[in-house]
């Protein structure tokens, strides 16, 4: 099989603009399906034991659903992922004010982040795509006009690399990640699906989703993954309403060099998604907030913990939180973030 990117419209956003969908296959037959719309990955299709392929990433079949409001199916998430809180932060002496839409805090990016934004797209060599969008100065309330890129490779060993970048011509901050819902199954809840994490700490958080600003040991607790277990296993002790994970990991690496960060896998099909990044921190997020209202792909009603998210960060509100590593930007300085997800089956 030959490794290809082939590109199709996607539909029109309200003001006339088209959206596209790259439909990306590798040697191997895997394929992923990407739009320059919030550079969504709609579709990722990978095989299980047997060889059969099935879609492992929640979303919808068309435009129209992903331009009403949806909880971040695919996209990147952009100026910055997670929550700052009150949307205030001070930088270099000078108070900003962002955009607040999550209760009184700031959330991936605002109201419009980059998850709703149109992409230059540009098709790379091989089964790969380079994404670019300028953000203003000032929007949603950020400093300085910053220039971002995503590439998006489907590679013939199975993975799908993100390989973000960003510039900016005044200080801002900035914290790039990917919000793909996976389920490995193709279907149903990801309650039996087995994770390992490579996290020794955490961050905790208040009752609104922000950081604490402490950082405690997993040990003892149910957010240790360094074995194995399923997902749903300490959902009793671990509490919560809704029930389930929604809590930024410290990773061991030190940032800079990809260090492998977890394993998830699906016990009836076999499916393994392993999981590299630079980042210091990721996000586990068991699709808590769904509750059976969105009707997705192929007909799925996307009832409460359907996929798990696994999102490369640094750690949330980090501009409030001097002891977390900075997500600055400064002026010619390249915000790098390089992030791995790779499929197999046992
Ligand atoms: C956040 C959740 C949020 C979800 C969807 C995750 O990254 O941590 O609290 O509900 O995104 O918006």
């Amino acid at each position: 099989m030959k490794t290809t990117v082939q590109k199709s419209s996607f539909g029109k956003l309200p003001d006339g603009s088209e959206a596209d969908l790259y439909t990306l296959t590798n040697a191997n037959g895997l394929i992923a399906k990407i739009t320059n719309y919030g550079t969504i990955i709609t579709e990722l299709h990978v095989p299980d034991r047997d060889g059969k392929l099935a879609d492992v990433v929640l979303g919808f079949d068309t435009l129209a659903p992903y331009l009403e409001r949806h909880p971040y199916f695919g996209c990147t998430v952009g100026r910055v992922a997670n929550r700052i809180y009150q949307g205030r932060f001070t930088l270099d002496g000078k108070p900003y004010t962002l955009a607040v839409n999550n209760g009184p805090n700031h959330l991936h990016g605002g109201l419009k982040g980059f998850d709703k934004a149109l992409w230059q797209a540009e098709p790379l060599a091989g089964a790969a795509v380079k994404f670019t969008y300028t953000s203003p100065d000032g929007e949603e309330g950020y400093p300085g006009t910053l220039r971002v890129s995503v590439t998006m490779t489907l590679t013939d060993a199975n993975e799908l690399r993100l390989e973000y970048s960003a510039t900016t011509d005044r200080p801002t901050p900035v914290n790039l990640t990917n919000h793909s819902y996976f389920n490995l199954a193709g279907e149903g809840d990801v309650l039996g699906h087995e994770l390992m994490l490579v996290a020794d700490h955490y961050t905790p958080k208040t009752a609104d989703g922000v950081p604490t600003g402490e950082i405690k040991p997993v040990e003892g607790t149910p957010m240790d993954f360094r074995t194995p277990q399923t997902i749903g296993a300490r959902f009793p002790e671990l509490g919560g309403e809704p029930p389930g994970y929604d809590h930024n990991y410290v990773l061991r690496g030190e940032g800079e060099r990809l260090a492998f960060v977890a394993r998830v896998r699906e016990p009836k099909s076999g499916r393994v998604m392993e999981l590299r990044t630079t980042e210091p921190g990721v996000q586990l997020y068991t699709g808590n907030f769904l509750n059976g209202t969105l009707t997705g792909k192929r007909g799925a009603v996307y009832q409460r913990h359907a996929g798990l998210c696994l999102e490369t960060q640094h750690f949330p509100d980090a501009v409030n939180q001097p002891k977390f590593p900075s997500v600055i930007l400064r002026p010619g300085k390249t915000y790098w973030h390089d992030t791995i997800f790779n499929f197999r089956a046992t």
